[in-house]
């Protein structure tokens, strides 16, 4: 029975891996169903087999009275912005003049998605809490509803059917992905907080709009607004009929892995099951950093999601040292930002 058990919540990981973060479904909707089903009828009628990872708990029983506020270990910072590319220069010069002139200095680029950004810590492999950003020192416990995001894992680890490899390390031509080195260590950490942000695609948020307006519920004004709103609820179920994502972008404090850089740890959280925003990119020339700020300026709307600008980052954590934090600010990462979009 308990062979079945563990044989059940791995495939289940793996097909709910497949279809949330992959985007590429492996089993049709009823398989799946199927499987949850037979697993739920087991436990229970085995209660003490029932574990909080296990796909049957995505969805707690009770919905709570309010959020608890929680300090973050390490304050979740804000980003200073860049305007227009002669901001962007600036700050690059910042840079050049901590780090001096005679080193290669790497870049990592992002999409700077408009979402809410998210502290999800793993004890021992295990989602343990969540919490939104809040004020950047406190935020609020929202574990409950971010346990029900599809592409949030319950458990570290990866959990790719046994069948089809990950592309972290080949060139992923077809799709044009961002592709990460082959890791050193693939070993899981004892604590790890990981940082990124929730949000709606915008073809989704639509669709939601509708099923809210012809429900007689209020409409949201924007996908923001529409993740924030589905956040907020004390009852996870509403929060898991909601259309939720969830990009890692960064870890906060971590045990028991040393990462180097922000493309390491990108590559990590890849491995480790989170989705990755495929057009992120590491870039070490600085024109080509341009480019990039200028390419996706114009091509925002080919994103299905929004985004308010790029994020430029110093890749090495060595470097991110040195340039250090300015208020509550780092000096080694800033967002190019894109002018505000017009609403339809
Ligand atoms: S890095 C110090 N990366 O932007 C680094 N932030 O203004 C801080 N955001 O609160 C975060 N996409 O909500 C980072 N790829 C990305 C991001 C991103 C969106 C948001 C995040 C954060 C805000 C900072």
């Amino acid at each position: 029975m308990f062979d079945r058990v563990q044989e059940l919540r791995k495939s289940l990981h793996a097909h709910n891996h497949c279809y949330y973060v992959l985007d590429d479904p492996t089993v049709s909707d009823a398989e799946y169903d199927a499987l949850l089903n037979e697993l739920r009828v087991i436990e229970a009628a085995h209660p003490e087999l029932v574990t909080s990872d296990s796909p049957t708990q995505r969805v707690g029983a009770t919905p709570t009275t309010a959020f608890a506020k929680v300090r973050h270990p390490q304050a979740m910072l804000s980003l200073a912005n860049a305007f227009n590319e002669d901001d962007l220069h600036s700050w690059y010069g910042r840079v050049r003049k901590v780090l001096g002139d005679n080193q290669t200095i790497a870049f990592v680029v992002e999409p700077k998605i408009d979402g809410l950004a998210m502290a999800i810590t793993y004890q021992n492999g295990t989602l343990a809490h969540a919490a939104t950003r809040g004020d950047g020192a406190v935020g609020e416990d929202v574990t409950a509803n971010i346990r029900t995001i599809g592409s949030v894992p319950l458990t570290l680890g990866g959990h790719r059917p046994v069948n089809r490899e990950a592309s972290v390390t080949g060139a992923d031509a077809a799709t044009n992905a961002a592709t990460f080195p082959p890791l050193t260590h693939t070993a899981l950490p004892t604590s790890i907080e990981v940082r990124g942000e929730v949000y709606i695609r915008i073809a989704d948020f639509e669709r939601l709009n509708e099923e809210q307006a012809a429900a007689g519920e209020k409409v949201f004004a924007n996908p923001r607004n529409g993740a924030a709103g589905s956040l907020r609820q004390l009852d996870p179920r509403i929060t898991a009929a909601r259309p939720l994502r969830f990009f890692a972008y960064a870890v906060g404090p971590v045990a028991g892995v040393r990462l180097r850089g922000q493309w390491e740890a990108l590559g990590y959280l890849q491995q480790q099951g989170f989705a990755v925003n495929p057009d992120v990119r590491r870039l070490d020339d600085w024109d080509a950093v341009v480019t990039y700020c200028r390419d996706w300026m114009s091509k925002r709307a080919l994103l299905g999601y929004e985004v308010d600008g790029v994020v430029v980052k110093v890749d090495s954590f060595a470097h991110q040292e040195e340039l250090g934090v300015v208020a509550r600010d780092p000096r080694w990462a800033i967002a190019f930002k894109f002018p505000a979009r017009e609403a339809t």
